[in-house]
């Protein structure tokens, strides 16, 4: 048998259906904040990715998973979403558009050549949002807020905000040194990585997971410390915001992110679920006002973030958040005669194209069954055909609740399933195990969102 590759996974069934709610949720809240939906290629140049995310940052350097095509090009399957929307943006102009900023989202797969366990896949997708041509720290809080939105939205309680700056380039430079300073006479007792980081990047040593909480750790310089007047108010006026916008968070200086490009503000959102595991950064994000002109565009600001799908289908898992899932169908049409059947084909058909989420036995199940085949399809009516009754112009109609049955004329067969869907809907069980009849929790109040 073959299997899927290491760190994949098959999403199907009722898995799928919650996938695609989370997706539609987040279309509709990027719909309300007018992002733009961008669609980006999976591969790309590899140079994209080393100029872009950085050759310091582990998942240029061991994650990739590269190829050279037959054109000889070396290319990358795509293992974060800001590099290639910068590239488009780049490619496509679209800082000559008068209505900066331009803001875009993506939902898409990556590819990192992880070490996989519970949240952490070779293939993952992330919902990611990014903002192109604005510098003002309203934006940063927006990003972040849309981020804590979303999860509010879901229904995720326990989450945590960490945000950070890493100032400017003068900032990070005085910061640079000054860990570089602090760490060189304990370079013995560090891990292999965090001596080549010494030199590469020294704010990588404090995202270490293997001597993350050493001592030597925890006495580091912060660069909160180390920010010039200019990065300090800026990063005083993303806090004012987000406590404008009434977001919870808290400064925490060993936030520096794994990727090269940020600077000023970063935040990653922290699952606090209980049983999570190691990999609990459901989202994380920040700006980047360096990168368009470093893929050789124009001095531009970004600001950005990524939230893995798969991250938040666990918490929602570990916090048993019941998602209002449709998985019922509105009719199953049934019948037993080759007449019947050939009827059943157009009437199927007919029913779809008006707008009637509808299906019919494909197996050659005996009435019996199909009556247990549109149980297990969670079919709210049945519609039982019968030669005697055709002939008569018309249909049988169960209401697979109440079962009530109901002799239709065949030319009011649509008029009577809406009209019954209708009333039906006030009392669709949505699945929610708190709500014998529709939950609404997910619809009302000031967060009601519809899609
Ligand atoms: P990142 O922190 O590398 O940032 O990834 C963002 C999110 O993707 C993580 O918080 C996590 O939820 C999810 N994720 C990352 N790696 C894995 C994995 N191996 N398995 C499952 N989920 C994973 C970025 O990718 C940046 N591009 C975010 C950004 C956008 N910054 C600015 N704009």
């Amino acid at each position: 048998m073959i299997t899927k590759p290491k760190g994949c996974h098959d999403i199907y069934g009722i898995e799928a259906k919650k996938w695609k709610y989370i997706s539609n949720l987040m279309d509709a809240v990027c719909e309300r904040y007018n992002y733009e939906f961008i669609r980006t290629p999976i591969f790309e140049s590899s140079e994209l990715y080393h100029r872009g995310v950085g050759e310091s940052s582990d998942i240029v350097t061991k994650e990739t998973y590269d190829f050279v095509d037959r054109g000889d090009r070396k290319m990358t399957l795509r293992p974060e979403g800001t590099a290639g929307v910068v590239r488009s943006y780049i490619e496509n102009k679209m800082y000559g558009d008068s209505k900066q900023p331009i803001k875009l989202y993506y939902n898409g797969t990556m590819y990192r050549y992880e070490r996989p366990q519970s949240g952490r896949d070779r293939e993952l997708t992330q919902f990611g949002v990014e903002v192109l041509g604005s510098d003002d720290p309203m934006i940063d809080a927006e990003v972040i807020s849309m981020a804590v939105n979303i999860y509010k939205l879901v229904g995720l309680k326990g989450i945590k905000v960490n945000i950070n700056s890493l100032g400017d380039k003068e900032s990070r430079n005085h910061y640079r040194q000054a860990l570089v300073e602090y760490f060189q006479p304990h370079i013995d007792e560090m891990c292999d990585d965090c001596k080549n980081r010494l030199e590469k990047n020294p704010l990588r040593i404090l995202d270490c997971k293997v001597d993350g909480d050493s001592e030597l750790m925890k006495n580091a310089p912060k660069i909160i410390d180390y920010l010039n007047e200019e990065s300090k108010e800026r990063f005083d006026k993303v806090q004012k915001y987000l406590d404008l916008l009434d977001i919870e968070y808290v400064v925490n200086p060993r936030i520096v992110r794994g990727l090269d490009y940020y600077d000023h503000t970063v935040f990653e959102v922290e699952a606090m679920v209980e049983g999570f595991g190691s990999q609990n950064v459901l989202g994380a994000g920040g700006r980047y006002n360096g990168l368009v002109k470093e893929l050789d565009g124009p001095e531009i600001p970004g600001m950005g973030f990524a939230m893995g799908i798969g991250r938040l289908m666990l918490a929602i898992e570990k916090e048993e958040i019941p998602l209002p899932i449709d998985n019922s169908i509105d009719a199953f049409v049934m019948y037993v005669s080759d007449t019947e059947k050939d009827y059943a084909t157009t009437l199927v058909q007919e029913l779809r194209m008006n707008g009637f989420k509808v299906d019919t036995e494909y197996t050659g199940r005996g009435l019996k069954a199909q009556f247990k085949q549109a149980d297990r399809l969670n079919s709210k009516f049945l519609i039982i055909l019968n030669d005697e009754d055709l002939k008569n112009n018309e249909i049988k109609v169960k209401n697979n609740i109440t079962k009530e049955e109901q002799l239709v004329e065949l030319d009011y067969l649509m008029y009577y399933l809406d009209e019954m869907l209708s009333m039906d809907d006030e009392s669709y069980d949505c699945g929610c195990e708190d709500h014998e009849h529709k939950c609404h929790c997910h619809d009302e109040g000031d967060d009601a969102i519809k899609f």
